[in-house]
């Protein structure tokens, strides 16, 4: 067995020496430690030189750190000694393949490279944020039990939340927000407030921002249950009101979030965010259901759009298309992306803008919406009917 693993790891080495290393995985994780399951390598060149950079996939979470190369190739040999079952080792000369059976049994193979070129190195981008499990507003939320861990049923939700808060943090960092000590946010239909409790944590607690946030809902007693929340984790400037996004009054604000705000609250949201000239709107959008019954499908589609799901598509294509060009009419750059896998959560589609300095002339857009608008037989889309009345 050892054999095996001195081959494997020589193979790393020399593929480490000759710069035809391309990354490398351990799997199959039998050893001690609780919910470990993979660790993922690859190189990144840092300010001290070019390292070997590990990712640490658990259940729960996602840990990293670089090391030298030669820390890191002692530390592959000892993770195979130590409960990784198996190793894939990419270069581009060959693939190789180790796996450990049980008792004294291993078998090592050498195949074609399934990269013929080694990926360019990345700068690191160790800065990923990471949410304490142990915090308290997460077990208050059912998120985690009583040791601090991940329920099982609540890791589509966890994975979520940490999602969420890289993108918003990465987000901020590339705006003009960047370099903000004082931060006001607002989540409009927050819910049971997952998402509002992490991102405050998260510029408060981590970033130390003098962060206000308050989260608005129609429900009262979600309302409650996260101001009690909040008091119980003296989370001192975070509070939730009970109202409709429509009618609330929001004065100056830096960050407008509106993660799965039902159907037209959507736009209502992102209406007040671009009223307000928030430097950040983030929306996740959730229902379609205002455009679908509009849709008068253009004759060259009639025979695609008789199936209700390409409808459904098409309606959400359309909604968040044209959410995206009313933004940017309104003076904000935009980015429309998946948020999570979608075998996660299907609602997952992220739409963000970000206030442009100089914004670009509306005629474009003007032109865009309306042609959009006319091939498909829509009359009414809330979001520009709150723009332009
Ligand atoms: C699907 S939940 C999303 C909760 C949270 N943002 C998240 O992503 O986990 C949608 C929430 O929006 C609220 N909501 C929908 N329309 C609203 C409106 N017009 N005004 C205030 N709250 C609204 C609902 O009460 C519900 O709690």
């Amino acid at each position: 067995m050892t054999e095996n693993i001195d081959k494997f790891i020589e193979a790393l080495s020399a593929s480490l020496e000759k710069q035809t290393f391309v990354k490398l995985t351990l799997g199959n994780y039998k050893g001690t430690e609780e919910h470990l399951q993979k660790i993922l390598v690859r190189l990144v060149s840092t300010k001290k030189g070019t390292r070997l950079f590990f990712l640490y996939r658990s259940e729960t979470r996602d840990t990293a750190k670089n090391y030298d190369l030669e820390t890191g190739i002692a530390l592959i040999s000892e993770a195979l000694d130590t409960g990784f079952k198996s190793g894939h080792l990419f270069t581009t000369t060959n693939d190789f393949q180790l796996d450990i059976g049980k008792k004294t049994k291993s078998r090592f193979n050498i195949g074609k490279p399934t990269f013929p070129t080694a990926p360019p190195i990345e700068h690191n981008r160790e800065k990923t944020v990471q949410i304490d499990p142990e915090s308290s507003y997460l077990k208050a939320l059912g998120i985690t039990d009583d040791n601090g861990r991940i329920r099982d049923r609540q890791q589509d939700k966890w994975r979520q939340i940490n999602k969420f808060v890289e993108i918003l943090a990465s987000l901020v960092d590339k705006s003009e927000l960047k370099d903000a000590t004082k931060l006001r946010i607002v989540d409009m239909g927050c819910g049971k407030g997952y998402l509002t409790f992490a991102a405050y944590d998260y510029f408060k607690n981590t970033r130390n921002i003098d962060v206000q946030m308050t989260g608005v809902d129609a429900k009262s007693d979600l309302v409650d249950l996260c101001n009690g929340i909040a008091t119980a984790c003296q989370f001192g400037a975070l509070n939730f009101v009970v109202g409709s996004i429509g009618d609330y009054e929001i004065g100056d604000v830096d960050i407008l979030l509106a993660l799965h705000a039902c159907n037209t609250a959507t736009d209502e949201a992102l209406f007040k965010g671009i009223t307000s000239k928030a430097g950040l709107i983030v929306a996740a959008p959730c229902c379609h259901q205002k455009i679908r019954p509009q849709i008068k499908p253009p004759e060259m589609f009639r025979n695609i759009l008789k199936h209700g799901v390409m409808l459904e598509r098409t309606a959400e294509t359309i909604t968040d298309g044209l959410r995206s060009l009313l933004l940017e009419r309104s003076g904000y750059a935009t980015k429309l992306f998946e948020f999570v896998p979608v075998e996660h959560t299907p609602k997952n589609n992220m739409l963000v803008g970000t206030r442009l300095k100089k914004p670009h002339e509306p005629e474009q857009f003007d032109r865009q919406i309306a042609e959009i608008k006319t091939l498909y037989g829509i009359e009414h889309q809330r979001l520009e009917t709150l723009l332009t009345s």
